[in-house]
């Protein structure tokens, strides 16, 4: 028997998972004592196999509640802990920037290959490698995708929309969403001055071999894998609006929306705000626990 264990801040999430297995799931109980520090307790007497449950969104407390679980787990006997973190944090910092700099991404993911025997997670922001397991090495650590679920979402929302990927990373998610239905979709390009300065452009069409469509009078439908301060998005509205289409839609998977953004993208005459549920938010539209599920199921098969 596999036993789901999840935290408060992601207890929805962790029983619909255990709900798609028929796994049992028992929460983890945190106490936060006066100086900040945290207790973490397990239920007794845990199965062999453990499956961990809880996205890494605000994750520097979260990182350690985490590892104190799993270590707490060894120490009872467990012997396979799965971590399903949908939102993997720390992927980003990849390289050194500047003299100094700590690689984040490889010391996060060194840290999770210690204390888990595998790590399922969605669209991890991996940028200049191509495999979760060079970032979490010599384990299991297996990254999904919310494409699938996007566009089963976007089909009953919309007949024949415009898929828009505001940078060129976007492109391989757009052309998953887009390719399947054959709607039409373009990429713009980005250029990031700091964390809340971007540029986002669109070629319209000058370019010789461009297919870009026309946006006018068309359902438009942004996506991204993380909207963080949302300027990104922001940039590519005033852009898009330009050319007056009929609406315009963002769908994102992670969705943090820092610094008044949804306010911001509301008063740009953005139709829709959709995310999944890899990060708890009001804009939360659909949830990729199902391909999470189908993946466990697998892993269970083979
Ligand atoms: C970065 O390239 C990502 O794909 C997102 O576009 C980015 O993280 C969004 O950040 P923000 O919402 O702060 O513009």
């Amino acid at each position: 028997m596999t036993l789901i264990l999840g935290f408060e801040d992601y207890l929805p999430q962790a029983e619909k998972l255990a709900l798609c297995l028929s796994f049992p799931i028992k929460q983890i109980e945190l106490h936060q004592f006066p100086d900040g520090e945290t207790k973490v307790t397990l239920p007794e007497k845990l199965p062999r196999n453990i499956i961990i449950c809880r996205s890494l969104n605000q994750p520097n407390e979260k990182l350690i509640e985490l590892i104190i679980a799993a270590s707490a787990a060894r120490d009872q006997g467990v012997e396979h802990i799965t971590l399903v973190a949908p939102y993997l944090c720390y992927m980003r910092q990849d390289k050194a920037f500047k003299a100094g700099e700590a690689i984040s991404q490889k010391i996060i993911g060194k840290l999770l290959s210690e204390y888990f025997d595998s790590v399922i997670t969605i669209d991890p922001h991996l940028h200049r490698i191509n495999n979760l397991v060079e970032a979490i090495p010599n384990k299991a650590a297996i990254t999904l995708h919310a494409s699938h679920a996007i566009a089963n979402f976007l089909q009953q929302k919309f007949k024949q929309p415009i898929i828009i990927g505001p940078d060129e990373e976007s492109e391989q998610w757009v052309k998953a969403i887009a390719d399947p239905h054959q709607w039409q979709y373009t990429i713009a390009t980005k250029q990031r001055y700091s964390d809340r300065d971007v540029d986002v452009s669109f070629s319209n069409g000058d370019s010789p071999n461009s297919t870009e469509p026309n946006l006018t009078e068309q359902d438009i439908i942004i996506v991204d894998d993380i909207a963080s301060t949302g300027k990104t998005l922001e940039q590519a509205v005033i852009q898009i609006k330009q050319q007056n289409p009929k609406s315009i839609s963002i769908i994102v998977t992670h969705a943090f929306f820092v610094d008044s953004a949804i306010e911001r993208l509301n008063s740009l005459g953005v139709n829709n705000i959709w995310s999944s549920d890899s990060i708890p938010h009001p804009s939360n539209a659909f949830s990729i626990i199902d391909t999470v599920a189908t993946q466990l199921k697998t892993d269970e098969a083979s």
